[in-house]
């Protein structure tokens, strides 16, 4: 028998080792200050379950290689999925770095970023004993039929949640309405990642803005 495999989600995922060195460094100042305006925080209640968030990056030269190399991407991606890209241009909503606690705990429950089109992280700091990236079944239909699956099944077209583990230098590029989460991490080792979000503006309010 023939298998189609119709509305599939695709994933986008790349090994950019390159950048790690430089976008850490570029980094380590936005999560020190991130940490330093969370200090009366961190000293009432400890730093378990924290995740540290920079302000936006989106104005920061050090990051313009990154910004430009999965902007294009972004865009490649949108064309490649059949939407007719010569109607709208792609803009950054917002981009930003963040880590986990030292004392683990750091997590995200699930979640879209509203009103976007493409969602997308680079990781920074990872390994196989850190949180890592949860995909949550995106077809409401299929969702809400789903049925019990057989134990250790691995990858299947049944899942409702997919785990990914990435390594540092992962770019990993998807549909902004594709629900993500971030497992809980145990703090046994650092886990910085940068995440970014964009939309697709119709070229006519695009000139009209
Ligand atoms: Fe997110």
């Amino acid at each position: 028998m023939k298998i189609e495999e119709l509305f599939k989600t695709p994933i986008w995922v790349e090994e950019k080792p390159e950048f790690i060195k430089s976008l850490n460094k570029a980094s380590d100042k936005y999560i020190n200050a991130s940490k330093k305006r969370e200090k009366e925080f961190i000293k009432k209640n400890g730093d378990f379950g924290r995740s540290y968030h920079s302000t936006p990056l989106l104005d920061d030269n050090d990051f313009i290689d990154l910004r430009n190399y999965v902007g294009q991407k972004s865009w490649d991606f949108l064309d490649w999925c059949g939407f007719d890209m010569q109607r709208y241009t792609t803009i950054f909503s917002e981009m930003w770095v963040q880590e986990f606690a030292k004392k683990g705990g750091g997590h995200h429950s699930a979640h879209v970023h509203w009103n976007q089109h493409v969602s997308g992280f680079y990781f920074l700091k990872c390994n196989e004993n850190t949180s890592y990236p949860i995909f949550h079944e995106p077809r409401t239909g299929a969702r809400a039929t789903k049925l019990i699956m057989k134990p250790n099944n691995g990858l299947a077209h049944g899942n409702e949640l997919i785990h990914f583990k990435p390594t540092p230098g992962t770019i990993m590029i998807f549909p902004g309405y594709l629900e993500h989460e971030f497992a809980v991490d145990f703090g046994k080792s650092p886990f910085r990642f940068i995440h970014w979000n964009i939309q697709a503006i119709p070229k006519m309010m695009a000139k009209d803005a």
